[in-house]
């Protein structure tokens, strides 16, 4: 295999065979297939783009160039969730330990966050001691025993997808939908799941901003499961305004374990509910929405929920007090109240320039190498619609020293627009894809 030969068919629109995906991947992984090369032809593949057969065999190749997690003899439900990113969205920490609660095995592998968005994996470093570059085998124990795993992508899971995603990000090859269903669903067929559920955002703060891309990407991570006997189902959610209140990593957590107790920001529970859901029904331990809905909410009124995630951050090495003190996570040293400008309605909240604010605070990546300061980042009370008078608070800018706070106060002043009419938001869920079509949804559960 010459990669320029397979570089210069995908300039001109030609198809790449699954023996030649393959190999090409097979020799870049080695190190034989140069950055240089690799680089141009992703960006062949993006441009010309991959068909159903050539996405379905560059999923296989990643998926084979690492290891599985065997979950053979575990009976229950293994379902996971993704999220394809966006701003506030800390859905994860929230849905992982309640899905466990009511008997849904969880294996989960998160990424960190890059660009404008946030990471799972992020969000959990918040708590003191946890880890999550768990072994494969430590994994499979942990799922036995407790039923939830919340993971790190080691370098035994799809290690051609780290390689490549990076080289994607700098190259500006991120936003191919082949690319990014392909990356996804060789991390998620790696899990030995049984379903899987995703939430697809739209809107300005998502990766994939329109409703016609992100169902094309549904359908296609849908057939890609179809083909590995691993049902899918999507459900589009808005990402045109943060998803709930908090945005920074331990205040992420804090109102994950909020809403763990029942005191969650609705909108953060809707999309959590409605996830959840469909994992239950997917796992056929719910007949339908409401039945579900019902259990889930018992699972959190209980406090099984809660519980849950204790069990799972104490057999991941971290503190468990945190569920019942959030404060001994890190904390900023400086906070300030953010007022409104002038009275009318809080027309736009974007979700892309509060991302920008808390790398600007320090809680964000640039680069992969960065170091990021967990206890940072923004708690925005209104929301998109809401009537506020002026000099009103409607934030509060969490960060180091006081260049930190003029920082989140300018990205605020940036993100958040008053104006004299209320633009309607996006509907916070609005389509349900499955194999058998698109549905427009629906009020929640
Ligand atoms: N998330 C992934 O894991 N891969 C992509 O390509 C995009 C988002």
């Amino acid at each position: 295999m010459l990669a320029i030969r397979l570089i210069e068919r995908k300039r001109d629109g030609g198809r790449i065979e699954p023996g030649e995906w393959r190999a090409l991947l097979g020799a870049y992984v080695a190190g034989h297939v140069p950055e240089y090369q690799m680089a141009a032809f992703l960006m062949a593949a993006y441009l010309r783009g991959l068909d159903r057969d050539e996405t379905a065999a560059l999923t296989e190749s990643m998926l084979r160039s690492g290891a599985s997690l065997d979950l053979h003899g575990i009976s229950a439900p293994r379902i996971d969730k993704h999220s394809t990113g966006g701003v506030g969205d800390k859905v994860s920490l929230v849905l992982a330990p309640l899905a466990a609660a009511v008997g849904i095995v969880v294996p989960m592998v998160s990424g960190r966050g890059l660009g404008h968005t946030g990471g799972t994996l992020d969000k959990l470093d918040a708590i003191p001691g946890f880890r999550s570059d768990l072994t494969l085998a430590q994994a499979r124990a942990q799922l036995e025993r407790i039923g939830c795993v919340l993971l790190g992508q080691s370098g035994e899971i799809a290690p051609v997808d780290r390689k490549l995603y990076a080289l994607r990000d700098a190259t500006a090859t991120v936003e191919s939908i082949p690319l990014i269903a392909a990356s996804i669903m060789s991390k998620k067929l790696a899990e030995g799941l049984t379903g899987l559920v995703l939430d697809v955002k739209r809107g300005s703060g998502s990766f994939l901003q329109t409703l016609e891309r992100g169902i094309e990407l549904s359908q296609t991570m849908i057939a890609l499961g179809a083909a590995h006997q691993c049902p899918v189902v999507a459900l589009v959610t808005a990402m045109d305004r943060p998803l709930g209140r908090a945005c920074g990593n331990a205040l992420e957590t804090e109102e994950a374990i909020h809403a763990l107790r029942g005191e969650g920001p609705p909108d953060l529970m809707e999309v959590t509910y409605a996830l959840a859901a469909e994992m239950m029904m997917l796992g056929a331990l719910a007949p339908d929405r409401a039945s579900a809905r019902e259990r889930l909410a018992g699972a959190i009124a209980s406090g099984a929920a809660a519980e849950k995630f204790k069990e799972i951050i104490e057999a991941q090495g971290g503190n468990p007090a945190v569920v019942d003190d959030p404060a001994l996570m890190p904390q900023a040293e400086a906070i300030e109240l953010c007022r409104a400008s002038r009275r009318g309605f809080v027309a736009q909240i974007e979700p892309r320039a509060v991302g920008r604010g808390i790398i600007a605070l320090g809680g964000g990546r640039t680069t992969m190498e960065d170091t990021l300061d967990p206890g940072v980042g923004f708690v925005i009370t209104a929301k998109p619609g809401d009537w506020v008078e002026a000099g009103e608070a409607i934030a509060s800018v969490f960060a180091r020293d006081e260049a930190g706070l003029r920082a989140g106060a300018a990205a605020l002043r940036e993100a958040i627009r008053i104006g004299d009419e209320a633009e309607p938001p996006l509907p916070l869920i609005s389509h349900r894809v499955t194999q058998h079509g698109v549905a427009e949804v629906y009020d929640g559960v």
